[in-house]
């Protein structure tokens, strides 16, 4: 008989606070023991040169999404989930989006369709609110927090999801009742139909003029708004996605006057600019890296990094939002070609978004690995819920690892990926450090890029209320309201 299932035995053990070397014993897939020495176990991993670091949680990923209207996704839960494990990902929280006219609780219920039985990796589910309806606001929502989907995602852009200002309060005001966390895309709808509308009379129709149309200061806009409103309702806001300066200084400032408003960030912000889109010679394949917000300048990655290191932002999570390049379904099909405003909005990034912040941010020191851990894994699981079955390693902890070799250099290429996309918008760079193993609750998930964990295997998980979500206020003002 032994005392562990598995052994991870001299490695580098890394949290959101310390760096240490220690070995890890896991038993029934939760962590039981850390210590400078076990043995018994019926198996035993070397993680010799290796980092032990809390598997990824990726709070931000789109998969099997109905989408906006246009082409479908090349994800799914299957492939989606795979493409995590395989870059170091264990837990993601994808979206259930409420199509306009229909009920919150049924785009769960089917949502869960698409999930259950299939994922690979650990999950729970963010709500998308497009249509507040009293009915959604009063009952469906409570209920939904109540049921473990404890957070939610509004839009200021976008025709068949954009929310009014009156909405925005509404739905703000729903959000601190029952303490859910809200997360807002903030881009302004008109600013953008209007700039749209003057470049398509132009004849500016490349994918190059997607960042055009959605230049910063529509985002600082509706940052700044957001805020505002979040302010004006007392709630807490988290903006995802944010791109560059304009919107990092809005959250910046409103931290500093002491408004709960936190922020998101993504491996597109540091690593790839508006001029990707161009593509070559102003060509379709400027489409492949059209996302929104878009990808700005090497002056918005200082921007990004001085949130990243200075606290602004919380969590740093992929946006994986992927569509075929290729076919009648990818970003370059006959509508897409006729103008920008066509190209589905989205890229791939769940497998490689650990790869890139672990390369940009520690190996070129401009971060820690303590404070990699917890923009990739530890913020994401205080901040949705999770915490402490999930986001770090100690007694207690779900067996959720990525052994993590912080030498290893990789090119990034869409050969070596498992997502359903048929193209990275990363093609070429070359990242140092990698994941060489993934362990899901003490099973070996993924090793040396191949995924071992089997459709079903990840677990749906009911999120508990944030601590983020509480009013600047306080509790007492939160069960007022
Ligand atoms: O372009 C993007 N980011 N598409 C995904 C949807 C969203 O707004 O997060
Ligand atoms: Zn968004
Ligand atoms: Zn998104």
């Amino acid at each position: 008989m032994h005392d562990f299932d598995i052994a991870i035995r001299g490695g580098t053990i890394v949290t959101a606070s310390d760096s240490y070397r220690a070995d890890v014993g896991i038993r029934a897939g939760k962590i039981v023991a850390v210590a400078e020495r076990l043995t018994s176990a019926a198996k035993t991993i070397d993680a010799s040169g290796l980092l032990v670091m809390p598997g990824g949680i990726d709070s931000h990923v789109h998969l099997a999404q109905p989408a906006f209207g246009g082409p479908m996704m090349a994800d799914g839960f299957e492939t989606g989930t795979r493409s995590a494990l395989a870059g170091g990902n264990t837990t993601v929280i994808p979206f259930a989006l409420q199509p306009r006219g229909q009920s919150l609780r049924a785009a769960v219920t089917d949502y869960h369709r698409e999930a259950d039985g299939i994922s690979l990796c650990d999950y729970g589910f963010h709500l998308i609110i497009t249509d507040p309806t009293p009915s959604v606001v009063q009952q469906e929502l409570p209920s939904l927090v109540g049921d473990g989907y404890s957070s939610f995602k509004v839009f200021m852009t976008y025709d068949d999801l954009v929310l009014n200002d009156r909405q925005l309060l509404e739905v703000f005001s729903a959000a601190r009742r029952c303490q859910a966390l809200v997360m807002v895309h903030c881009e302004g709808y008109d600013a953008i139909k209007f700039l749209t509308e003057k470049l398509e009379q132009e004849g500016k129709k490349a994918p190059y003029y997607h960042a055009v149309s959605r230049p910063e200061v529509v985002e600082r806009e509706a940052t700044h708004r957001a805020i505002s409103h979040g302010e004006l309702i007392d709630v807490p806001i988290m903006v995802v996605h944010v791109s560059g300066r304009q919107a990092m200084e809005q959250i910046r400032w409103a931290q500093q006057k002491g408004l709960k408003v936190y922020g998101e960030t993504c491996p597109q912000y540091i690593a790839l600019t508006a001029d990707d889109m161009k593509g070559l010679n102003m060509d379709e394949s400027g489409g492949k890296y059209v996302c929104s917000p878009p990808p700005r300048d090497h002056a918005a990655w200082d921007a990004i990094w001085e949130g990243l290191t200075g606290g602004v932002f919380q969590t740093f999570s992929s946006d994986h939002c992927p569509f075929f390049y290729e076919g009648s379904q990818g970003k370059k099909n006959p509508k897409a070609r006729t103008s920008f405003k066509w190209v589905p909005n989205g890229i791939p990034g769940v497998e490689t978004r650990l790869p890139i912040l672990f390369s940009k941010g520690v190996a070129e020191g401009r971060i820690t690995a303590s404070e990699f851990v917890a923009l990739t894994s530890t913020n994401h699981a205080k901040m949705y819920g999770l915490y402490p079955e999930k986001g770090s390693i100690g007694v207690g902890f779900d067996a959720d690892l990525v052994l993590w070799d912080p030498k290893r250099k990789e090119v990034l290429r869409q050969e070596i990926m498992h997502h359903g996309a048929d193209y990275i918008p990363y093609e070429g760079m070359q990242v140092t450090g990698f994941p060489v193993m993934t362990l899901l609750r003490g099973e070996i998930a993924m090793e040396e890029g191949k995924v071992l964990a089997q459709p079903g295997q990840g677990r749906f998980l009911k999120r508990r209320i944030s601590p983020y979500a509480l009013p600047a206020s306080g509790r007492a003002a939160a069960s007022a309201a």
